[in-house]
């Protein structure tokens, strides 16, 4: 029996691959390559010893997932397939409704079809809006403010009516906070296409002289340094915590529950100023950087409450900030130019 991994060539795809297989996990992978490179795939086998079968589709491609489903023996599928940039979303959001929504609703139409009905679904702490206290906890109220963060809540509530209508569904909504890091080994990380919307791409873009000094976009919020504070946690620890999903679903107890939804977060949030401080000690190198407006729909501060991930799936994140920036760097070090070194 296989695990299918929708966007398993991406940034947290690729990392929780690698945790999967390191665990004995036959795994199955789909990603037409819209946001990554083959290469990261090559990678995951490399360093895990381990080979498997990756289809080049589309999952908006409904014959090409049925093929897969024909061919491969999937019993579970953690889907991380979608377009995340939230300012590209402003701007097409036809393309985000569409390939996110859509996409969606042709996997989940072919997993019926085919009796596979345990699924991990990739959301974000962007279901939370602005929220009016931190930490956040799983039972806030939701809401979005861009097309990409409502893709987020729409297909959170898809799946809750999908459950509703048919109570052989297992469903893990996972919200992760600031993924950021490394794999160890330096091979797979993250590799933005253009300039980095995100601080920690950023960040490491302007130490190795990509990009010439860090916009930090305002030092006016409510919080310590007056720059803005985010939950970053290792996306190998994010990785770990598919791997608990897809065991917490296997296992005998999900019967009673139906949908569950962990919060993925370390429960501690650093400024930018904390990041920059960080990345410089780690780097050995000044980093440049400038003040500039507060960025349109940003918040002050954003951390989560972890304590129901630890409590039912028995996880927790465990690599600190230092370990995210030393891994984040050494990823960024031996890959100036992403995968297209290669
Ligand atoms: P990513 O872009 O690196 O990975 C997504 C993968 O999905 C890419 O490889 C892309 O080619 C593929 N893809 C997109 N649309 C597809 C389609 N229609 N058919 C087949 N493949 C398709 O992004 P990531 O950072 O690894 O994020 C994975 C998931 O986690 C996404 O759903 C994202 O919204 C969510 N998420 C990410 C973050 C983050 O900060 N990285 C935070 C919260 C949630
Ligand atoms: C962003 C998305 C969010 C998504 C998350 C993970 C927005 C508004 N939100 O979150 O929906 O789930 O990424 O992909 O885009 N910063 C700078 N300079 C930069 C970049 C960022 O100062 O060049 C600051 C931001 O203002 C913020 C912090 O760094 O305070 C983190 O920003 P970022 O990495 O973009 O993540 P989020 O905005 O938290």
């Amino acid at each position: 029996m296989a695990i299918l991994i929708t966007g398993g060539a991406g940034y947290i795809g690729s990392h929780t691959c690698v945790e999967l297989l390191n665990r004995g996990y036959e795994i199955v992978v789909i990603d037409n390559l819209s946001n990554s490179s083959k290469k990261s795939l090559d990678r995951v086998k490399e360093i895990t010893g381990k080979d498997f079968r990756f289809y080049r589709d589309d999952l908006l491609n409904k014959a090409a997932v049925e093929e897969i489903f024909r061919r491969e023996n999937i019993d579970s599928v953690i889907h991380f397939a979608g377009l995340k940039a939230v300012g590209e979303s402003v701007e097409k959001p036809l393309e985000y409704y569409y390939n996110n929504i859509t996409g969606t609703l042709v996997l989940c139409d072919v997993m019926k079809k085919h009796h596979v009905k345990n699924l991990v679904f990739s959301s974000s702490a962007t279901v939370y809006g602005k929220p009016e206290t931190v930490p956040i906890r799983e039972d806030f109220p939701l809401s979005a403010t861009n097309p990409y963060g409502r893709t987020k809540l729409m297909i959170e509530e898809i799946l809750e009516d999908l459950y509703n209508a048919d109570h052989e569904w297992k469903i893990v909504l996972l919200r992760y906070f600031n993924p950021v890091g490394a794999h160890k080994s330096g091979r797979i990380g993250e590799d933005p296409r253009g300039i980095p919307n995100n601080l920690v791409p950023y960040i490491t873009q302007v130490v190795i002289g990509r990009l010439g000094y860090l916009n930090v976009y305002g030092n006016d919020y409510n919080t310590p340094d007056g720059t803005g504070v985010r939950d970053y946690i290792h996306v190998v620890d994010l990785a770990e915590g598919h791997v608990k999903a897809i065991e917490k679903i296997m296992g005998k107890d999900f019967a009673q529950n139906g949908v569950l939804t962990y919060n993925l977060g370390t429960g501690r949030g650093y400024s930018v100023l904390d990041m920059v401080k960080a990345f410089s000690q780690i780097c050995g190198k000044e980093i440049r950087y400038e003040f500039k407006p507060r960025r349109p729909g940003d918040i002050a501060t954003c951390y989560a409450d972890p304590s129901r991930a630890k409590e039912e799936l028995g996880w927790t994140a465990s690599r600190g900030l230092m370990e995210m920036c030393e891994d984040s760097w050494r990823w960024q070090l031996n890959n100036p130019n992403g995968y297209d070194d290669a």
